[in-house]
């Protein structure tokens, strides 16, 4: 609560100061999230099509105000473009790229191998059998030559190994796993590679900042960069809820990844202000709990103190970020505003969530104001705020 009072405390000097000086920006026109973190890293958001065919008007503006890159929240994931062995279907996933480059954004790719919504067909032979290793991975080589190759110097980066890292210890027994043998990671990163030699490449994961799953993933860098197989970045993906993410365990996660000479990024963050129904915190898809009242308890509005406890929860975020700069490449929120968000349905169908910096009616929230006062007054005080 200290902080975000001298943060404010600070962005208010800083308004009366730029009404006298000519080169900073003018206190009237406030700063988008891309311009307060223009000097910092990217900020991106996760489209779906509503978004890039014109029917959402007011998002689609607020997205090129707002955001300088874009990640594909559904369109690019294997059940959706290549959904039986022969046939593969594009249609979105090029009206999302075309998009992103109309506007000048940096495009993610999103995903290649990744254990859910994946369709059986790549895991099994014609008899519904399992297929063998060398099938599985012919299939997966073809599969990344074809989507990577078809985007290739157009697609800027991708999330080629998606949430590779058990829940409980080791690397996750998927299908992948199961068949190929833990090199299908390294498999999917070479294909890629050979697919696009410029395109970025990354490792995306959820609950990076639990211990074990922290020490995993950077065991598993650690084992690729040793093989020399090229690994750009680590994608945190960042699905938290109020009050859950402990500070110092986000900062040494920055921190211990950020030593592997790879970039870091937040790439699906959302914050829920919902009572999440277990102990056991994931960003699994296939968690789905029963509705009972008391799991959706602002259906109507959200209430001033909770606005600010999110705004709140942004802020330390914000703050770490900022402080490791140099190192985080981009920060992407899952979802423009609170409407579209896939926390109104993860992992309990059908509630209404909060989790965004945009609302249902695509107005900023209190959360929006709070990290542009904070990028704003970072931009001017050269970091004593930190
Ligand atoms: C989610 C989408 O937002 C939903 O629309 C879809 O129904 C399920 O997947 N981790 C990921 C994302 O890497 O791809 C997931 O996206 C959320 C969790």
């Amino acid at each position: 609560m200290k902080t975000y009072s001298c943060v404010l405390l600070l962005s208010v000097l800083y308004g009366l100061f730029s009404c006298t000086n000519q080169t900073s920006s003018s206190s009237k026109t406030p700063l988008t999230l891309k311009e307060a973190y223009k000097d910092k890293f990217l900020i991106g958001t996760a489209l779906n099509t509503d978004h890039t065919n014109g029917s959402e008007k007011s998002t689609t503006l607020l997205i090129e105000e707002q955001f300088n890159s874009i990640v594909a929240e559904n369109c690019m994931k294997p059940e959706e473009v290549h959904p039986s062995e022969n046939i593969y279907d594009f249609r979105k996933a090029d009206q999302f790229v075309e998009y992103g480059e109309k506007h000048n954004m940096f495009i993610v790719g999103h995903t290649l191998i990744w254990h859910s919504q994946v369709p059986d067909w790549f895991f099994e032979n014609e008899d519904g059998t399992t297929c063998s290793r060398e099938r599985l991975i012919e299939r997966m080589r073809e599969h990344i030559y074809t989507v990577v190759g078809r985007y290739k110097g157009r697609i800027h980066a991708w999330d080629v190994v998606n949430e590779a890292i058990d829940d409980l210890e080791g690397l996750r027994k998927s299908k992948w796993y199961q068949i190929i043998g833990e090199d299908y990671i390294e498999l999917a990163f070479q294909f890629a590679h050979e697919a696009d030699p410029n395109a970025e490449l990354y490792y995306n994961d959820y609950s990076l900042i639990l211990s074990h799953r922290r020490e995993e993933a950077v065991k598993l860098i650690k084992k690729l960069q040793k093989k020399e197989i090229r690994v750009d970045g680590i994608g945190m993906q960042a699905h938290y809820g109020l009050d859950y993410v402990k500070i110092p365990d986000f900062e040494r996660s920055i921190t211990e990844f950020s030593a592997l000479n790879i970039k870091v990024m937040l790439t699906e963050l959302d914050i829920s202000v919902l009572p999440f129904p277990t102990e056991k915190i994931s960003a699994e898809i296939s968690q789905k709990y029963e509705m009972l009242p008391e799991f959706n308890p602002y259906t109507d509005t959200l209430p001033d103190s909770i606005q600010q406890q999110l705004a709140q929860n942004y802020v330390d975020l914000f703050k770490v970020l900022l402080k490791y700069e140099d190192k985080v490449s981009r920060v992407t929120f899952w979802g423009v505003n609170d409407e579209h968000s896939w926390r109104n349905d993860w992992p309990i169908e059908g509630r209404t969530d909060h989790p965004l910096l945009f609302d249902r009616n695509n107005q900023p929230k209190e959360a929006y104001y709070s990290i542009i006062e904070l990028g704003e007054a970072v931009n001017n005080t050269k970091k004593q705020v930190l």
